[in-house]
């Protein structure tokens, strides 16, 4: 499917449920009970409030101390709990995957049925870099038979070693430095409005509005960073003036170039979607210049654009893919790095963090591969009969050839109602498949980044979670996200905007 194909709206996903409601379950959950290993015993802890107002007391600050909602249960994109502040309880739908993470939702019960297998079996939990497993090749041959449109075996390498999106960032960097080998060629290309994680090398070659840089340590900046201004197309749909210059500057300058990174869709740039020509024409020079291209899909691999990786998408194959959240929909940390067989030479002491040994992790992506793009015709016929009947369909298929078009077109009406009824508030959306972006505006007609905080702050007390993303709201809903959710979402943002709206007028 290419970016712009218009979607065939297919069967909706199975109703989700919780993996405690099988039979087979039951017996384990029946000998534990009463136990201290019973997960509903209720624990003689402080209450949530209590609770939360202890952070400055525990936490660091910058993100590592919870604020707004306690969670007692999920499930799929419906999350119960409580709001911080009043207590009151809360019915949350989560339309951000619990930031982008959660491709399947939440508590996939595919996903812990094989990891609980796993647990019960003698394989190893854990395992180090040097030592081999099954696997460990499993994962690493289905993830690269998934390049198949691009090379055949031998033509991809992989490292399955990294924990977090910027880990994969920087080992991508790093190996796209070592080939290029060469005093000449130390100049790094990307592009305004992206963003490519906080670690240091992550958080400075990126330029958005949270990592401007102050108080970093060791290095404040680099002078062999260029950042050319975001891709676009003008009112016509060419590319622009100032896209041009880019590909012109890189045609020009190339040999100085060891690599460009670029995020397909730059979620923080408003949910920017980069012009599928501008790609195009970026391999090419990057093919004539040999320059590194590398795909950032920490944000876009995995699901969210109907396909396993955007190259498949967009047609347009990096000589590098960085990626991680959905891989493992939220059941372990792991990020990867896909390169070219040119790009595989890394050196020490890059390449295996240490936690990234976590089986788990890798029974997840096996498992999530499983839903999204089916299991291997051998192995569903061994599904066991006990397995809901829908659910064992889904896994025949894949969510992506049947489920994926009907949520995508589901999200697509949801913006579109929403444009219509607050014409306003709501200005252009972006994105692309299950990534979109709703522009909110001033009364004047500008965007407004103050707005999109304030919505997304709204939301979650009419029980929405959805995140800012620059002057957009960011909608990134889960595969599994069903015709009802969406209809409660309508309701819920409906009520926001309302709100939004007064609150603009009296500003
Ligand atoms: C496009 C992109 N790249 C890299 C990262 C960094 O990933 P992580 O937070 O797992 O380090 C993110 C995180 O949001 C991201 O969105």
């Amino acid at each position: 499917m290419t970016a712009a194909e218009p979607v065939t709206p297919g069967p909706a996903a199975s109703a989700p449920f919780h993996l405690a409601t099988l039979d087979v379950a039951r017996l384990v959950a029946a000998e534990i009970e009463g136990s201290c290993l019973d997960p509903h015993r209720p624990l003689p802890s402080p209450t949530p409030r209590e609770r939360l107002a202890s952070n400055a007391a525990i936490f660091t600050s910058g993100g590592s101390a919870p604020r707004d909602i306690w969670i007692e249960t999920a499930l799929g994109a419906r999350i119960n709990g409580v709001l911080a502040e009043t207590g009151a309880s809360l019915d949350l739908l989560d339309l951000c995957s619990m930031t982008c993470n959660a491709v399947l939702g939440i508590n996939d019960p595919w996903v812990k049925l094989k990891q609980t297998a796993f647990l019960l079996s003698a394989h190893p939990h854990y395992l180090p870099a040097r030592i081999g497993s099954d696997l460990y090749y499993r994962v690493a041959d289905r993830i690269l038979r998934s390049m198949s449109d691009f090379g055949g075996p031998g033509d991809f390498v992989i490292n399955l070693r990294q924990c977090n999106g910027s880990d994969a960032v920087e080992l991508a960097l790093h190996a796209a430095w070592k080939a290029a080998d060469s005093p000449e060629r130390r100049q790094l290309a990307t592009f305004e409005g992206s963003y490519h994680g906080e670690s240091i090398v992550a958080s400075l070659i990126c330029q958005d509005d949270s990592s401007e840089g102050s108080g970093r340590a060791l290095i404040e900046q680099v002078d062999n960073v260029t950042s050319f201004p975001s891709p676009n197309c003008d009112d016509g749909g060419y590319l622009s003036p100032r896209t041009l210059a880019t590909l012109a500057a890189l045609e020009c300058d190339g040999d100085r170039y060891f690599a460009v990174i670029i995020e397909p869709i730059q979620w923080r740039n408003s949910v920017h979607t980069i012009p599928l020509e501008f790609l195009r024409q970026l391999r090419e020079i990057c093919t004539r210049k040999s320059i590194c291209l590398i795909f950032d899909e920490v944000q876009n691999a995995f699901g969210y654009t109907g396909t396993m990786f955007f190259a498949q998408n967009s047609g347009v194959c990096p000589d590098i893919i960085a990626t991680g959240k959905a891989l493992t929909s939220g059941h372990g940390a792991l990020a990867i790095v896909i390169a070219k067989s040119r790009y595989q030479d890394i050196e020490p002491p890059f390449g295996g963090k240490t936690n990234s040994g976590d089986m788990l992790s890798f029974v997840a992506v096996d498992a999530v591969m499983d839903r999204l793009v089916g299991m291997d015709p051998a192995e569903a016929g061994a599904l066991p009969a006990w397995l809901p009947a829908d659910l064992t369909a889904e896994l025949r298929t894949g969510l992506l050839a049947t489920v994926y078009p009907h949520t995508a077109a589901m999200l697509d009406t949801l913006v579109r109602d929403l444009q219509q009824r607050f014409p306003t508030l709501i200005g252009a959306a972006s994105g692309l498949g299950l990534i979109r972006g709703m522009k909110m505006l001033e009364a004047n007609g500008e965007a407004s980044g103050w707005l999109a905080a304030k919505a997304a702050q709204i939301c979650l007390r009419h029980g929405v979670y959805v995140r800012r993303a620059g002057s957009a709201l960011y909608l990134k809903p889960c595969l599994t996200t069903s015709a009802h959710d969406f209809e409660t979402a309508r309701d819920r943002l409906g009520r926001t905007f309302d709100e939004l709206l007064q609150l603009r007028g009296v500003r």
